[in-house]
């Protein structure tokens, strides 16, 4: 188990370059089991959970290689359709390889893929979606079977109590480009990282209609093409940096964003005195002296995101006054606060949603990443704490910041892996 030693009350300062979404690169990845051509994504973070996935995508039976953000993939002749526990266990993102296997091949089997650090996390909107599209769904010892004599198209609404599922609307979209006839999901996500999706598909030869509205109508088509194509940038790892830079009271200019993508975080942190500016694909942080305190709720998208809600946790520390930050799609989703109660944070929680009372200095000491945001929000608070802080089980900030601690340390922080 590896660990940051961070030296805390660094001002950050200069450039960062964003990398590609994580998010958006793991479907478009699979969206390769939809054909039997070449696929060539640009711009793919070098990540632990894209790693995994290409594993699995190898596993099935594809050729891939990845070198300088690129990664190619080819084969698809002797594909194999089952997803095995050894590596959904290890992401569970994994469950976005159902829909292709089945739309393309008539069957699948995949590992169930359990809870995570943050809460349940069910899978019984995929399901249903895929049922509607005439699939046979068993349980099998842990596994899911689905198997199909042909998907045909259906109209279906994807929502459940938190709202729309970004991976069951992907799992779904995939799967109903190659249903016969028409299919219509209201309901479906919103999310930019959707929205690359269906974009890719349809430079894949798919068709469908409402891209990026909460409609979506996708006829089937015979069969798609190979195709090559650039993933977005990660706007999670984006509002990272502007919290990251804001609470060190830094000047950061952020590029290769989009900031249209963070526009929701981006408006409450100038509501609350954060002087920003945005400009084309940069952001540019220029003082947070003034910062008070904000209220957030987390909500799908274009609502605040659920994976900046304890990296702005961390911001409210720093901003004047309390501060509140309600989970409107996780409801458990607070396992860091603990951690930053240990660091001299002032926190109460009340069901799904903390009180910050801001203003106070952090004082550094050993923490430990319970997630991937959880652990990032930890680092944050590394950075502005007085001394030195520890973070532990740094694997999962692995699993979604590309060279984190080598941007930070670009900016001028002194962090450090062991
Ligand atoms: N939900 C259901 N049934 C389902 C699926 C989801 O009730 O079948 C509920 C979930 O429990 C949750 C809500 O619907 O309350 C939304 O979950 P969603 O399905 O949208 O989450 P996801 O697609 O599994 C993706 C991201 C997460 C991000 C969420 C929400 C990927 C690989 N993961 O997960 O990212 O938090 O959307 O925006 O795209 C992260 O990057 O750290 C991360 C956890």
């Amino acid at each position: 188990m590896s660990k940051f030693i961070i030296e805390g009350g660094k001002k950050l300062k200069g450039e960062v370059e964003i990398s590609g979404s994580k998010n958006a690169a793991l479907p478009l990845l699979t969206a390769s089991i939809l054909t039997d051509g070449e696929v060539v994504l640009h711009n793919i973070p070098d990540l632990s959970d894209i790693r995994v996935l290409i594993e699995l995508l190898e596993k099935l039976g594809k050729n891939i290689t990845f070198e300088k953000g690129t990664v190619s993939i080819k084969g698809g002749d002797k594909i194999s359709t089952e997803a095995p526990y050894d590596l959904v266990n290890k992401m569970r993102a994994s469950i976005i390889v159902l829909g292709p296997l089945l739309a393309k091949y008539n069957k699948a089997r995949v590992s169930l893929p359990g809870g995570c650090a943050f809460g349940p996390r069910p899978i019984d909107l995929h399901l249903k979606g895929l049922e509607k599209l005439g699939a046979k769904i068993t349980f099998d010892h842990g596994y899911v079977d689905a198997d199909t004599k042909g998907l045909k198209g259906n109209s279906m609404v994807l929502l459940g109590k938190f709202g729309s599922s970004v991976l069951g609307t992907d799992n779904i979209m995939m799967a109903a480009t190659l249903a016969e006839g028409e299919t219509v999901i209201q309901g479906a996500a919103c999310e930019p990282e959707c929205t690359d999706l269906a974009q890719m598909l349809v430079k894949m030869g798919a068709d469908i209609k409402g891209i990026g509205t909460s409609t979506l109508k996708i006829r089937g088509v015979g069969r798609l093409n190979g195709t090559e194509y650039k993933v977005i940038p990660d706007r999670i790892e984006t509002g990272t940096f502007i919290s990251t830079a804001l609470a060190t009271g830094g000047e950061v200019n952020i590029t290769n964003c989009n900031p249209w993508h963070v526009q929701k975080p981006l408006e409450i942190l100038k509501e609350s005195g954060a002087e920003i500016h945005t400009e084309d694909n940069k952001i540019y942080l220029e003082s947070s002296e003034n910062l008070r305190s904000f209220s957030i709720k987390t909500r799908p998208y274009p609502g605040f995101p659920t994976d900046l809600q304890a990296i702005f946790a961390v911001l409210a520390c720093r901003a004047k006054g309390s501060s509140s930050l309600t989970e409107g799609i996780y409801p458990d989703r607070f396992g860091y606060v603990p951690e930053l109660i240990r660091m001299g944070a002032k926190i109460e929680r009340e069901e799904s949603t903390i009180v910050v009372c801001g203003g106070d200095r952090l004082n550094g000491t050993d923490v430990k990443a319970l997630d991937l945001r959880a652990g990032a929000s930890l680092v944050i608070a590394g950075l502005i704490a007085e001394g030195n802080t520890y973070v532990h089980n740094i694997e999962h900030i692995d699993r979604g910041y590309e060279g984190f601690e080598k941007k930070l340390r670009g900016l001028g922080a002194e962090i450090r892996r062991e």
